[in-house]
């Protein structure tokens, strides 16, 4: 059976309002506390709770010994109260019997160290008896309760990869080179594609090829991306495999939670396999950009989801406690960061977990019902959240629309990380990252989509530093440019080919025809600690010397007849390289210089080359930016490409502090700030007070309102 089933035989999970609720874990309580428990998930509004993600200790005791019928209990308990169950398949923490009788299980790091029982997700993806053992629980549980009215959704297995992204024991390492042969089926192909001329590295047969463990110094970096394609691949079996069981047995939608842009999964191929896209998100309360990251892991699932629903399956209550310091959320918090996932696009928001635990490396660890119980604010804030999504059922299943699209590419990651230079401290789709902030805090919508999916309907798409050359996404960009999109690619893009061969003759490979320039060379800053005036007075040739690249920035001056809207000052950040313009012939227009390198910061020897190009195609224009633009600087140009494009912000001219974002009728705004702020009015109904607009729309500190717009 496929697993794409198409979209009529995809099982469907019907909410009437945003499902709402958490983590339950049973095991750790008393059946008095159940009770109760219960009694609070119901004045707390809880609609959906998951269940046993940690439970498979207690639901195998001993191997192929189930005892399933504390679980029953607690289902039916549930159920009988009016609550949903998205019931987890238990397989993310072996029971301590597979680490004893089974060592083989356990997994083996870079080092070669086998690691212990004690902790949690303490298992080898390729591992036989780990896969048959998650299987049969999977089966089991199925089995049991995949008919039960109570039960709406599956959950299988927790967060794949949080820990254990790959495993460099003897059987992965035997599961490696079969991948491996059936990939390239004849050695000297993975020869030539891995170039193992450099460094001797020849292979003579498949069986010599080992995991890219411990080394003496740099390992290939070929064999590191096939090594991350095949980690990503063993952890997917892992999860289809327990699906098949399920899917033998129920005909429930099944999820796995994912951790937003997690650098080790593809979840653009993961999300194929889900009936229902679940999300886990642990923004820092501590950092003031931390709406920009719920807007970006929202944006994110809404585009793995591909228009199937997607929840938020956690997200804490207040504080966590894996920090190093865990700063709580501020009130009104909980509320807005929830109402900003379903602005994004979400159904439902759980948490981790419902009630905090006492004992365990999660003791500290806000739950929705916190050690203090009803006299902390946490928990008045569960409640009063629970009111608030109970009155926002017309939101569900409500369409986003963006006319700008980020493009990014898991397996671009996976190149980037295993090359070697040009610059290797560059965090996880940093410059998607970036991108997405500058429009979100200019207040325009944005789709993040993947490498494969279609450009031509939106006025305005990023590539933001995707190494590796992608010639059917240039050529569908090419021809979504004639017809009037509007393209910023940026730096480093196009660098290497799918196995990690550098691209010669001018990286950005087949996208550049349509950009119209060639990038030449890689200049970026590295950024040194200027020497003490002191240290200086007694180096009289290290003082004279001067090293650009020793600066943290690069100046940018706005060049030509398309000079950047802003007379500002332009700033490219730790990235720079080397382009050249290629010669414009009759039929085919050159790209224009919009900004070129000034001499400032670490731009010294790159004084006049351009920084910034805009080439005209058909009824669009292609710009490239070869340079990490600062916050500003990004700014100043995404707003010249969205004037371009004619990309409106969802609401113009909005108080600082305010996110608007729309979905279908509903306009979610959020008030970010400490400061009480009244948004101009407009016509319709606020959902979460029932009051009509007025001329102006009231929002006090850190609150929100989804108005209901009054169809013209
Ligand atoms: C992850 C896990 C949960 C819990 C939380 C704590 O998201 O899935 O089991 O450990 O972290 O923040
Ligand atoms: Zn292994």
């Amino acid at each position: 059976m496929s697993d794409r089933l198409n979209d009529s035989r995809r099982p469907v999970l019907h909410l009437d309002s945003p499902a709402y609720g958490g983590d339950w874990s049973p095991e750790q309580w008393d059946q008095a506390t159940w009770s109760r428990d219960i009694e609070l998930m119901i004045e707390a509004g809880v609609t959906m709770i998951t269940l046993g993600v940690f439970s498979w200790a207690r639901l195998e005791p001993k191997e192929g010994g189930y005892e399933l019928d504390w679980l029953a209990d607690v289902i039916d308990r549930l159920h009988a109260a009016g609550i949903a169950v998205d019931l987890a398949t238990g397989t993310a923490s072996p029971p301590a019997w597979m680490a004893v009788d089974h060592p083989e299980t356990l997994p083996v790091d870079f080092h070669g160290v086998r690691l212990g029982f004690g902790s949690r997700q303490q298992y080898c993806p390729s591992s036989p008896v780990y896969r048959e053992r998650s299987r049969a629980l999977a089966a089991q549980l199925a089995e049991r309760f995949g008919r039960h009215p109570g039960v709406v959704m599956w959950h299988i297995n927790n967060e794949y990869a949080c820990h254990t992204h790959e495993c460099f024991c003897d059987v992965c390492a035997g599961e490696f080179s079969a991948y491996l042969a059936a990939r390239y089926t004849e050695v000297d192909a993975l020869n030539a594609a891995w170039g193992t001329d450099f460094w001797a590295q020849r292979y003579t047969g498949f069986e010599q090829i080992r995991p890219p463990a411990a080394a003496p110094t740099l390992l290939s970096p070929a064999q590191v991306l096939d090594w991350r394609r095949f980690s990503n691949r063993q952890l997917l079996q892992c999860m289809t495999g327990e699906k098949a069981q399920i899917r033998e047995r129920s005909a429930l939608p099944i999820t796995t939670n994912f951790m937003g842009a997690f650098p080790w999964l593809d979840y653009r191929e993961w999300a194929q396999h889900l009936d229902v896209i679940t999300d886990d998100s642990y923004p820092d309360p501590a950092d003031p950009a931390a709406a920009a990251d719920v807007a970006w892991a929202g944006d994110l699932m809404r585009g793995l989801a591909a228009g199937k629903p997607w929840l938020l399956m956690e997200q804490a209550p207040g504080a966590v406690q894996w920090r190093e310091r865990n700063a709580a959320k501020r009130p009104g918090q909980l509320t807005q960061w929830s109402l900003a996932r379903l602005a994004h696009g979400a159904d439902g928001v759980l948490q981790f977990q419902w009630r905090q635990s006492v004992r365990g490396a999660e003791s500290f660890h806000s739950g929705m019902v916190p050690h203090s119980e009803a006299a902390s604010r946490v928990w008045q804030e569960t409640k009063a959240l629970g009111r608030e999504l109970a009155r926002l059922g017309p939101v569900i299943g409500q369409p986003t629309t963006a006319d700008v699209a980020i493009v990014i590419d898991w397996e671009s990651e996976w190149a980037r990380g295993a090359a070697i230079g040009p610059v290797n401290d560059a965090e996880p789709f940093e410059s998607a990252r970036q991108w997405h902030r500058t429009l979100w805090e200019s207040g325009v919508a944005v789709d993040v989509i993947g490498p494969d999916d279609a450009v031509d309907t939106y006025r305005a798409v990023i590539v933001p530093a995707l190494a590796i050359d992608r010639p059917r996404l240039a050529a569908r960009l090419e021809t979504a440019v004639g017809e009037g999109t509007r393209v910023v690619v940026a730096g480093p893009t196009g660098i290497v080919d799918d196995q990690l061969a550098a691209i010669t003759g001018g990286y950005l490979g087949s996208l550049r025809d349509l950009l119209g320039v060639r990038v030449i060379d890689f200049a970026p800053a590295v950024g040194i600690e200027p020497m003490s005036a002191r240290d200086a007075s007694a180096s009289r040739i290290t003082r004279a010397t001067i090293a650009p690249a020793s600066h943290e920035w690069i100046g940018i001056e706005p060049a030509g007849p398309l000079a950047l809207d802003v007379a500002s000052d332009v700033r490219g950040g730790r990235w720079a390289e080397e382009v050249v313009v290629t010669a414009a012939s009759e039929s085919v227009p050159g790209a224009a210089v919009v900004g070129t390198f000034d001499g400032r910061g670490a731009g010294v020897d790159l004084r006049g080359m351009p920084a910034i190009t805009r080439r005209r195609h058909g009824e669009g224009s292609a710009w490239y930016v070869a340079t990490d633009l600062d916050a500003a600087s990004r700014a100043v140009v995404a707003h010249s490409v969205m004037r371009e494009a004619d990309v409106r912000p969802v609401l113009e001219a909005l108080p600082d502090g305010i996110e608007a974002h729309r979905r279908g009728d509903f306009l979610f705004l959020l008030n970010h700030s400490d400061e009480a702020v009244s948004v101009p009015g407009m016509a319709g109904t606020e959902l979460l007070t029932d009051a009509e607009c007025g001329q102006t729309l009231p929002l006090a500190p850190r609150g929100s309102a989804v108005v209901r717009l009054a169809t013209a």
